[in-house]
C-alpha cells in the first residue's frame, strides 16, 4: 500500500463529498455527467483574501491564468486580482475578455511575431525573455506607430530553493540572464522605449516558506542592483511567486503570513532605486489549485495477478499531473477518496486507473479504499490547477472533461 496526500482542509472530516457547500452529486447533474472538473469560486475568492491580508499594503496580487484559464474562473478571479499574466496569444485574448489590456503581463519563451503584434496593438505589457524577442518587439512598434510596454523577464543569478520547476540561476530559456539585463535596459531607454521594469520569476511550486522568503529578499536586491548598473529606475517590479500546494503525503502548506510579513520588512529595507517602485506577486496554483475537484466514475473493480484495479471513465487525458506525469520524478499519489463514502473505513488496497490504453494511465497506485463498485464516484483533489488544459486532451480521442464553475453566494 502506498500513501495519499493530504485531503485539503475544506474536505477533511466530510462523509460525503461537498463542494462549496453542495453536494457532489448534484454538482455532477448540474455539469452534466463525469468525468467533471469543479471549481468551487468562493475557495477561490478565499484565498485571495488571504494572500491579500497577508500581504505588505501596496503589493498586488497577479493571477498567473495558465493555471486555469477556465472562463467562469477568469470572470470570477479578475474583479479580485490587480493583474493577470498570460503566456500566448490565446490567454491574451481571453485576459482581454475580463481586464483592461494595463493590467495583462505576457511573460514566457517563444512569442511569435503575431502574438507580439497582438499584445502591443493591445497596450499589454511584455515580458521580453531575449533581446532579439525585444528587438522584435520594437520593430513591430515601430511598423504600428505604437510604442510597446516592456518589461524585462530576468532570468535571476540565485534560484528558488525546493521549487519542483526552477527557473533560475542556472542556464535557461526562460529571462535574460541578470548580467546581460542593465545593458539592454540602458538601450530600451536609449530609444524610447515604454520601458516598464523587470519581471523575476525564480520558479514554482515550493512549500518551502523560508525559501520563498530568501527568493523574494533576493529578488528585491537583484531589482535594486539592476536598477542602479542600467542608471534608471523601475516603474514596476513583478517579484514572481512559486508557492506550492500540498500534493503529496507528508506535504505540509505554505505559510503565507509569514512570507508577508518578511516581505513587508525586505521592502522597508529597499535599495533607493525602488523608492518609488510598484510591486506584485504572480500566482496560479496557490490561488486555484485547492479549489478544483475532479470527479471520475467507476466503470469496472477487476483482479489481476493479486491487484485489484478500479477502472474510471476518466485518465491523465483530463488529469495528467496526478498520473505523475508532469514534472515530477518520482510517481506519488495526490489525495484521493471515495465521493459516497468519504469517511469509509479503508477495507480494500486498489489502484485507480483510468480508460486510456498505457499503464501510464495511473491517478492513484495501491492506495487504501473503502469498498469500491461500479457506479460510484472517485474524487482527486487539487486539481484546480494544471488540470483540463495542462493534459493531453485529444489522446485516444475520448471526449474531453466536463468543467463546472460553483460561484458560491457572494
Ligand atoms: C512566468 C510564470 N508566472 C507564473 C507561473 C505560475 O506558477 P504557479 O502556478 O506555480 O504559481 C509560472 C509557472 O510556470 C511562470 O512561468
Amino acid at each position: 500500500m502506498k500513501p495519499i496526500g493530504p485531503l485539503p482542509p475544506a474536505f477533511a472530516g466530510q462523509s460525503r463529498l461537498t463542494i462549496g457547500g453542495e453536494d457532489f452529486a448534484d454538482l455532477l447533474a448540474q455539469a452534466g455527467d463525469t468525468p467533471a472538473f469543479l471549481y468551487d469560486g468562493a475557495a477561490i475568492a478565499a484565498r485571495v483574501a488571504r494572500l491579500r491580508a497577508a500581504l505588505p499594503d501596496g503589493v498586488g496580487v497577479h493571477y498567473a491564468i495558465k493555471a486555469n484559464p477556465h472562463g467562469d474562473v477568469l470572470a470570477a478571479i479578475a474583479p479580485i486580482v490587480d493583474g493577470l499574466d498570460v503566456a500566448s496569444g490565446g490567454e491574451l485574448a481571453k485576459a482581454l475578455t475580463v481586464k483592461p489590456a494595463a493590467a495583462i503581463s505576457f511573460a514566457g519563451p517563444g512569442k511569435r511575431d503575431d502574438e507580439l503584434e497582438q499584445a502591443i496593438a493591445a497596450g499589454a505589457t511584455l515580458h521580453v525573455e531575449s533581446e532579439g524577442e525585444a528587438d522584435r518587439a520594437l520593430a513591430i512598434g515601430d511598423r504600428l506607430g505604437l510604442t510597446p510596454r516592456i518589461a524585462v523577464r530576468v532570468n535571476p543569478d540565485f534560484e528558488l530553493r525546493g521549487s519542483g520547476m526552477r527557473m533560475g540561476g542556472r542556464a535557461s530559456p526562460f529571462g535574460i540572464d541578470a548580467v546581460r539585463v542593465p545593458a539592454l535596459v540602458r538601450r530600451l531607454v536609449a530609444v524610447g522605449a515604454d520601458w516598464h521594469g523587470f519581471h523575476i520569476f525564480a520558479g514554482s511550486q515550493t512549500l518551502d516558506t523560508g525559501a520563498i522568503i530568501e527568493a523574494q529578499a533576493a529578488t528585491l536586491a537583484l531589482a535594486g542592483r539592476l536598477a542602479d548598473e542600467a542608471g534608471a529606475v523601475p516603474a514596476f517590479v513583478n517579484l514572481g511567486g512559486g508557492f506550492g500546494i500540498p500534493y503529496f503525503a507528508g506535504d505540509t502548506p505554505v505559510d503565507v503570513e509569514a512570507v508577508g510579513a518578511a516581505l513587508g520588512e525586505a521592502l522597508a529595507g529597499r535599495a533607493a532605486a525602488l523608492a518609488d517602485t510598484g510591486f506584485a506577486v504572480e500566482l496560479g496554483r496557490w490561488l486555484v489549485g485547492e479549489a478544483g475537484v475532479y470527479c471520475t466514475r467507476v466503470v469496472d473493480v477487476k483482479q489481476s495477478g493479486g491487484e485489484t484495479f478500479v477502472v474510471v471513465d476518466g485518465g491523465l487525458h483530463h488529469q495528467l499531473a496526478a498520473s505523475g506525469n508532469f514534472g515530477t520524478v518520482v510517481r506519488r499519489n495526490y489525495p484521493v477518496a471515495v465521493a459516497e463514502r468519504m469517511d469509509g473505513e479503508p477495507v480494500i488496497t486498489a489502484s485507480v486507473v483510468g480508460c486510456l490504453c498505457t499503464p501510464l494511465d495511473r491517478l492513484a497506485d495501491r492506495v487504501a479504499l473503502p469498498a469500491v463498485a461500479v457506479g460510484d464516484t472517485i474524487a482527486l483533489f487539487q486539481a484546480g490547477a494544471y488540470g483540463a488544459t495542462a493534459s493531453p486532451s485529444a489522446f485516444l480521442g475520448h471526449p474531453p472533461a466536463r468543467e463546472w464553475f460553483i460561484p458560491g453566494k457572494r
